[in-house]
């Protein structure tokens, strides 16, 4: 059988102390095929956020993912070193962060927030980055 690209197997996240904890992703598991598509649906607080947040080891302080494995490639994410994370995320695994108004910059330009990622991952001049920019936004429809 081909291995997913990504993997979640019985994730457990949660808040509080390890004596008393609130657990907000409860056991949940699911699997993406490359080229594939998976929507998770679920009331307000039910942790959908949570766990696209553990995908990309991003959970906020006071926040422990405490079981369950979440494997991209075949590699266990939650065994990698955290400093191995920034060049996963923005290149392999990226997210749309929920609340635009926290998540973007307004001082910034949209086009040089999409240019900070490319930046970071890949070797282009700032024309070719700068044309790149411009195809991305063409291609969800951004004049
Ligand atoms: N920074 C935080 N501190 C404390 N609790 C948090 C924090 N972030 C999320 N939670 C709690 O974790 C649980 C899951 O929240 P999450 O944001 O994942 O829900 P969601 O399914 O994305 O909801 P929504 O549909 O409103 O976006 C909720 O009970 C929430 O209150
Ligand atoms: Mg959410």
């Amino acid at each position: 059988m081909k291995q997913p690209l990504l993997s979640v197997e019985h994730l457990r996240v949660e808040f509080g102390t390890p004596a008393n904890p609130i657990v907000v992703v409860d056991d949940v598991s699911f699997e993406i095929e490359a080229g594939g598509a998976v929507g998770i649906v679920g009331e307000s607080g039910s942790g959908k956020s949570v766990t696209s947040l553990a995908i990309m080891r991003l959970v906020p302080e006071l926040c422990r993912i405490s079981g369950g494995k979440i494997s991209f490639e075949g590699n266990d994410l939650l065994k990698l070193p955290a400093s191995a994370m920034p060049e996963i995320r923005g290149r392999d695994i990226a997210m749309i962060f929920q609340e635009p108004m926290s998540s973007l910059n307004p001082v910034m330009t949209i086009g040089d927030q999409i240019g900070e990622a490319i930046k970071l991952h890949e070797k282009m001049s700032r024309g070719e980055r700068r044309a790149r920019i411009i195809e991305l936004l063409k291609l969800v429809g951004i004049p």
